[in-house]
């Protein structure tokens, strides 16, 4: 666990460095709405998907330095997206990354529009011309993002998971909810790392496709656990949202026991898909087991 952390804590420190230079604090146009996005962006949280653009794309050769816009535009989206999922309209949560949610601290006009002005940046800095990459290497990067975040990705999955609420589900409805919601910008945090290299071999591009689904999933799983068994404390958000709620989770679904055993299929055929891999798969399986093993 140690050595997956002091890594985190690195590419964190990276990713942290990066996005307060895209994030103009100086000489904004609306002052409150630039201090919203900073707020939103910029204070805590695990940058698990900068982590996974950083530690494939270094796996496949492509440098960091090209790594940094595709990881500052995960980031952006993923912020954007916690922003509007605590608002009152949504989950309606007081408390994010140990401080008060963004419609608190601000206010929920604000927050809206800090999540959609961080969204704009997110495609405003995965089409900055000289970020290393070709042009149409970086159109595919915006398709795929694009198509990861809106009607095909994550705000699918958020309307799902909203009209959930309040009801039973079956298995499979919840793997699409939780596939869209937070697997989609997981997988593709891998995929744009993997079209970093140029000339990646289809058939490790698909295998890293497994292996982010199942991550992706796994992910998703272990936060309903934790909305149970963690303490509001360490997760820096409130511990019993999903029960409040009456939220479709895995272990509403399924029971604690079963969805740690689904978590733990789950990570075990994320390793299986890197197995496959001729490159040096080692930080992706540590980081494997820290996604179903992490308590926040
Ligand atoms: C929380 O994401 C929301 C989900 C998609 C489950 P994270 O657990 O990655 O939140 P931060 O970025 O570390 O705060
Ligand atoms: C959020 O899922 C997924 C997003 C797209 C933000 P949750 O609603 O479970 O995330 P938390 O638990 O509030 O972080
Ligand atoms: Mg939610
Ligand atoms: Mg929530
Ligand atoms: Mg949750």
């Amino acid at each position: 666990m140690k050595q997956i952390t002091d890594t985190l804590s690195q590419y964190q420190n990276r990713v942290n460095t990066q996005l307060s230079t895209y994030i103009d604090i100086k000489s904004p146009i609306s002052e409150e709405l630039n201090k919203a996005m900073a707020y939103g962006a910029l204070l805590g949280g695990k940058r698990v998907r900068p982590f996974l653009v950083y530690a494939v794309g270094e796996m496949l050769g492509t440098s960091l330095k090209n790594l940094d816009p595709i990881a500052c535009a995960v980031e952006c989206i993923h912020a954007y997206s916690l922003i509007h999922d605590d608002l009152p309209a949504m989950d309606n949560d007081d408390l994010r990354r140990g401080q008060k949610t963004c419609h608190k601290e601000f206010d929920e006009a604000t927050a809206i529009l800090a999540g959609d002005a961080l969204q704009s940046l997110a495609f405003d800095i995965l089409s900055m011309p000289s970020q290393g990459l070709d042009a149409a290497t970086q159109i595919k990067m915006i398709n795929r993002l694009a198509k990861a975040s809106g009607d095909h990705g994550m705000c699918a999955g958020q309307a799902l998971d909203l009209a959930a609420e309040n009801k039973q589900v079956d298995l499979r409805t919840l793997e699409t909810i939780h596939g869209a919601k937070t697997g989609a910008l997981i997988q593709v945090a891998v995929e744009l790392a993997a079209l970093s290299k140029a000339d990646l071999d289809p058939e490790h591009m698909a295998l890293l496709n497994t292996f982010s689904a199942s991550l992706g999933l796994a992910f998703q799983v272990q936060d309903d656990i934790l909305d149970i068994t963690g303490d509001t404390e360490t997760l820096g958000k409130p511990q019993g949202s999903d029960i409040a709620l009456n939220k479709s989770t895995y272990p509403a679904l399924l029971g604690l026991e079963q969805a740690t055993e689904k978590a733990q299929n789950l990570y075990q055929e994320a390793l299986h898909a890197l197995s496959q891999l001729p490159y040096n798969t080692e930080l992706l399986e540590l980081f494997s087991q820290y996604i179903i093993k992490r308590d926040r």
